[in-house]
């Protein structure tokens, strides 16, 4: 590898040059040059042609998942100065899961948006992507993809494991039982508080395989991070190690010209499906790794998420599909050891390069997982067939269902009936929007009972800006008590990756935007056919076309009133989930560092 600080690699000018050091234009260059000289850097680190890394910094006091990416980045500016390049800091908008209202996915893209025009018109010639927390992950790589300057990413890594009366605490995956044991009056509102935060004992993000973890696995996966690097825990050792090491690479990056047009090619992004499937990955998955596709510009439909990964096995035995944390995930081997035993059986695009110069199947070749209890072998795997299925019908075009957390009581009640198995057939519940669904589950009018589907409609983009993530519902108390701890959930919403619910979800297009969820109505029969990939009311066409009429004439489903500027325009150009929730007119923006 090269530790060139000449003015030219190989004859290429960095692209800082043009701002720094540029001939033609000695005026400009010297206004470029004077303020950044203000705070005490020299004439000659500017004009030297040392390489400009930015540090995408997402962390602040707003973002405690990615708030020690404070303490990382200097370990980060130690590894770029130390291969003789300049670090500049930047903060990134903030997204925290938790903390934004109304939703935290609504700032995916207006990070996105933010990061794409700090990388194009700024002085950077790569740049070091801070992940953590669900959407900042997608955010960067689908800014890295528009841009297309050499990029890495650097997770924060997953929270240190919770424990609550010596049992192990997830996050947010305790929070939907603490509700049931709230609900069925186990526990009162002060435990309730304390056994959910018992899952959060140190900085870092989600410590179950949720959004957080799920995404920085595949960040990982798809080439973007120094291999190994997205299981470590937060406030390990080998998490500053692994900042200093990253800062180190991004410089031999540009010096190498390596870029992610270079690494999340199709073969990577497929890789990406199939790890998803082994780790018992979040629902939000395919729609952010949609969303890096299209504006990498690989195509890659939601059906692949069935065709690619339903038939992967279960592996990684980690909440909410199973029952251990980050910790263990990391001591096992983490991302490396599950490639790993995917090349096994032949499931991996080993030729897939990555960041650190390497393929994917050499960087894996010998990574032996050191704990079999977390990741399995297939021959012990916890489930098989473990991907998504993508369904469509008469109330969607397309929904998808995560079978890695059916559930054994879901599954006996549900899906085994021996005449139609993997047939649920029952009567529609309908709620518009989570404040309908908490105001309405206890009502007794509704008869509520095991024969019921519960639907959740205006949670879309459009009608719940962002999308929120509502779709998995409690039963009604009376219910819970009766030891009914699941009823099957559809909407047109998502739901937290640490969420254990097989919903079927992110339904699109949603009611909003007019989706035949819109003219669902409560007392439907419904039948849901896992077999076939159906979905569909079992109503009379003419009945449905005299519902759609009536619904038109009423100026269609409605969408509440934007709060916000950025939710008007976001509004005005989202795509649905099934399309990655991406601005559409972005999406014809690709590799603009070179124009
Ligand atoms: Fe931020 Fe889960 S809430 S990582
Ligand atoms: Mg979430």
């Amino acid at each position: 590898m090269t530790q060139n600080s000449d003015t030219t690699d190989g004859g290429r000018r960095l692209r800082s040059q043009a701002w720094f050091d540029n001939p033609e234009n000695p005026g400009m260059t010297a206004l470029y040059i004077e303020r950044y000289m203000n705070w005490g850097l020299t004439r000659d680190e500017l004009q030297s042609g040392k390489p400009i890394i930015g540090i995408a910094q997402t962390g602040s006091d707003l973002s405690p998942c990615n708030r020690h990416h404070l303490v990382l980045a200097d370990r980060v500016r130690e590894g770029i100065r130390e291969m003789g390049a300049i670090a500049f800091e930047f903060p990134v908008h903030p997204i925290q899961e938790t903390g934004k209202r109304p939703t935290a996915a609504i700032d995916r893209n207006l990070a996105y948006l933010g990061l794409v025009e700090v990388l194009h018109g700024y002085p950077l010639d790569g740049v070091v992507l801070t992940t953590g927390c669900d959407k900042t992950t997608p955010a960067c790589l689908m800014a890295a993809a528009t841009v297309d300057i050499p990029a890495i990413v650097l997770s924060g890594g997953p929270m240190l494991n919770g424990w609550y009366n010596g049992e192990r605490t997830g996050s947010g995956t305790i929070v939907w039982k603490a509700r049931e044991m709230l609900a069925a009056e186990e526990i009162d509102q002060a435990e309730f508080v304390e056994m959910v935060a018992s899952s959060a004992p140190s900085p870092g993000h989600c410590n179950t395989m949720g959004t957080a973890s799920t995404m920085n696995a595949l960040a990982e996966t798809l080439g973007m991070s120094l291999p190994g690097s997205s299981a470590i825990p937060a406030p390990h050792r080998d998490r500053a190690r692994n900042a200093y090491l990253t800062g180190r690479r991004i410089v031999e990056m540009v010096h190498e010209d390596l870029k992610p047009s270079d690494v999340m090619t199709r073969e990577a992004f497929e890789n990406a499906i199939i790890v998803n499937s082994a780790i018992g990955g979040s629902t939000n998955a395919p729609i952010h790794i949609t969303a890096v596709a299209r504006h990498m510009g690989v195509d890659l439909p939601m059906d692949e998420w069935q065709r690619l990964g339903l038939t992967v096995p279960l592996i990684v035995d980690l909440q909410p599909a199973g029952k251990y944390l980050g910790e263990e995930f990391y001591r096992a081997g983490g991302v490396p050891a599950v490639v790993h035993e995917l090349m096994q059986h032949g499931l991996i695009r080993e030729g897939a390069p990555t960041v650190n110069g390497r393929t994917i199947g050499e960087n894996c070749r010998d990574s032996v997982a050191t704990d079999r209890d977390v990741i399995r072998t297939f021959d012990n795997a916890l489930q098989g067939d473990a991907g998504f299925l993508v369904l469509k019908g008469n109330l969607f075009d397309c929904a998808i269902m995560k079978t890695s957390v059916i559930s054994q009581e879901f599954r006996e009640r549900y899906l085994s009936d021996p005449e139609h198995p993997n047939v649920l057939e029952g009567r529609a519940v309908v709620f518009d929007g989570p404040e309908d669904y908490h105001h309405r589950i206890e009502d007794p009018d509704l008869k509520i009972d095991e024969d019921c589907l519960l639907f959740m409609r205006g949670a879309g983009p459009l009608g719940y800006p962002g999308a929120a993530e509502v779709v998995n519902m409690q039963p009604p108390a009376e219910l819970i008590k009766r030891g009914v701890h699941a009823l099957p959930c559809i909407g047109d919403g998502r739901q937290s990756g640490t969420s254990g619910s097989p919903s079927i979800l992110n339904a699109s297009p949603e009611a909003a935007a007019g989706g035949g969820l819109a003219i669902l109505q409560t007392g439907d029969r419904v039948r849901i056919d896992l077999n076939a990939g159906t979905a569909d009311m079992l109503v009379p066409d003419e009945e449905l076309a005299e519902r759609r009429k009536r619904l038109e004439d009423g100026g269609g489903y409605p969408i509440p009133a934007s709060q916000t500027p950025w939710q008007e325009i976001q509004r005005g150009m989202v795509d649905q989930l099934s399309g990655g929730m991406v601005l559409k007119p972005a999406v014809a923006y690709q590799r603009v560092a070179s124009k």
